[in-house]
């Protein structure tokens, strides 16, 4: 055959095991802007796509791996392996602007054998399922908390203020999404702290209104939802963003939801540092009486909801 004169074994042994592996759970518009960061960024050995609807995952692996010689890395994403129960939902349901992010919740895993390490939708919530669920430890169960709030906090301050996103230093922690707390006191560029500058910075009674793009923020993913119908790229590039210093162990500061019980009396999304374990540690930020206590405020908001949800 071809194959018999096209190439010589020169030995028998099973193939080289992938180094690291990330799955996706649900091929929906989410899943997959997250597989394709994930590739772009070559950060993976191997990637495998799990859903339930069958022909969608089969679609989706296979117009991959048609583009997978065009990849730098060439890696061939494959479907995730049996046994895998009914899958958390990987899109923004196309619907008018809801009230809440939990009207966004699509079904959430059911499965004990799923653990999923990463989430980024209803995030808080479903990271605290997941850690109920899968019988992790705490520090490998990481939601994607506020990773994207802060990036789309950072974008929106550069554009006001004429700089790459890069260079404006700023972070939002809490709940991701509409009780999200925005850390002014923080707020720097090149080391020049913007509360010094402006000190009602944040505050009803700043005339120049910066709070309006923490609102911007918390009202940037309805007015894509409305516009276009889901949210995919940014928080398919926060995953990946996330998963990078994971796979690398860069040991990174990402604002990320974890079970942290205990600081500020809170658990929520916190400044945490991640490597090749997981959650590493807890970084303690400075925080103004009044921003601990909005904290505190945001974690209540999760907890009147997690405290429902039955072992
Ligand atoms: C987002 O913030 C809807 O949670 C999703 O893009």
């Amino acid at each position: 055959s071809i194959l018999q004169k096209l190439i010589t074994p020169l030995f028998s042994g099973p193939p080289e095991l992938p180094r690291n592996k990330v799955t996706v759970v649900g091929v929906g518009q989410v899943g997959m802007a997250c597989a394709v960061s994930i590739l772009l960024r070559e950060l993976t050995d191997e990637l495998a796509l799990v859903d339930v609807m069958e022909d969608k995952l089969k679609g989706e692996m296979m117009d991959l791996q048609h583009g997978s010689l065009l990849l730098c890395d060439g890696k061939l994403p494959h479907r995730g392996g049996d046994g895998w129960g009914p899958s958390a939902g990987g899109g923004e349901p196309a619907e008018p602007r809801p009230e809440k992010r939990q009207h966004l919740q699509t079904h959430r895993p059911s499965d004990r054998q799923i653990q999923p390490q990463l989430h980024h939708h209803r995030v808080d919530v479903l990271t605290y399922v997941t850690w109920k669920l899968s019988g992790l430890p705490k520090h490998r169960v990481i939601g994607s908390g506020t990773n994207l709030d802060s990036a789309r906090f950072r974008f929106l301050m550069a554009e006001k203020l004429g700089i790459h996103p890069s260079s404006f230093n700023g972070w939002i922690l809490g709940e991701h999404g509409d009780t999200s707390v925005p850390v002014w006191s923080g707020t720097n560029v090149a080391g020049v702290n913007l509360q010094t500058l402006n000190p009602e910075i944040g505050t009803e009674n700043d005339e120049e209104n910066w709070t309006e793009t923490h609102k911007m923020v918390v009202d940037s993913a309805y007015e894509v939802i409305r516009l276009k119908g889901y949210t995919n790229w940014a928080i398919g590039l926060s995953v990946a963003d996330l998963t990078e210093s994971l796979i690398r162990n860069m040991s990174r500061i990402h604002p990320v939801s974890t079970m942290v019980q205990g600081m500020y009396g809170i658990s929520d999304a916190l400044p945490c540092v991640l490597n090749g374990g997981g959650v590493a540690s807890v970084v303690n930020m400075t925080l103004t009486e009044d921003e601990v206590s909005q904290l505190q405020e945001s974690a209540s908001t999760l907890w009147d909801i997690q405290k429902d949800l039955q072992d």
